[in-house]
């Protein structure tokens, strides 16, 4: 079986010292564990977690990078500077950028090839809102979501990225999303990377994750991990997660 990916989005609801109270009890709690596990703290926090993490399996994540090299960009954050305090992995396009801050395709597909250029794993959040299940788009609204970000890439680069399928609808709702239902998307993200030249691209799932739901996902031939938000906040819950 190959290595499982657990992804811990800590969004922005924890104060820096609660951010590092909180990486201190995840080296404790993943000390001897196989899985990979990636902890995404917000900007602030980065560079005391990354000391924190050093010598340990842990990995380190950003929530985001900013879609240019360097210069006059109020408020962004360099990916070259998130790869030199050790971060491997990046999220892009999570719904609450696309729905917050308007993130559209092309920013997403600019930040995927800074994130690429710096060597870092970009994350590619894709997912419907619950309009466009009800209307029976979600092929089409997914399939748009991978072209906007990724078509410009090469096969060789597309297949450094992950992708996560994150219905919009089950994000912090608490809302189930049958897995079923999520596996049929994984598979429309697979086909769309096969004809993108990639045969085996890693899907995470994510959207109101708990232990109790975490194995639906996880089961043969399901999911490569998981991307989770609210229940990865303690880690006593977040290992529940992974040993599912
Ligand atoms: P949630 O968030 O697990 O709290 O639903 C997941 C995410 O937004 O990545």
């Amino acid at each position: 079986m190959s290595i499982r990916i657990f992804i811990a989005n800590w969004k922005m609801q924890l104060s820096p010292s609660e951010s590092i109270k909180t990486a201190r009890s995840f080296t404790r709690a993943f000390k001897n564990d196989n899985s990979q596990i990636i902890v995404c703290p917000d900007f602030l926090s980065l560079p005391a977690i990354a000391k924190e993490f050093k010598n340990t399996n842990l990995l380190l994540g950003a929530q985001d990078a900013a879609a240019y090299e360097r210069g006059a960009y109020t408020g962004e954050v360099a990916a070259s500077d998130l790869a030199s305090l050790g971060v491997s992995y990046v999220l892009v396009g999570h719904s609450e950028r696309r729905s917050y801050l308007q993130e559209d395709d092309k920013l997403l597909a600019a930040k995927i090839r800074m994130i690429l250029d710096q060597k870092m794993v970009p994350v590619l959040c894709v997912g419907e809102n619950a309009a466009e299940r009800k209307q029976g788009r979600v092929s089409s609204v997914i399939r748009n979501q991978l072209k906007g970000a990724l078509q410009n890439l090469s096969s060789h680069d597309l297949r450094s990225c992950l992708i996560a399928y994150e219905p919009v609808w089950a994000i912090g709702t608490g809302l189930n999303c049958e897995s079923t239902k999520a596996l049929q998307v994984k598979n429309i993200i697979l086909e769309w990377c096969q004809r993108s030249g990639v045969k085996k691209m890693i899907v995470l799932y994510g959207g109101s994750v708990k232990p109790e739901n975490a194995s639906s996902f996880l089961v043969a031939g399901a999911f490569d991990g998981l991307l989770v938000g609210g229940a990865s906040l303690r880690a006593d819950t977040f290992k529940k997660i992974v040993r599912a």
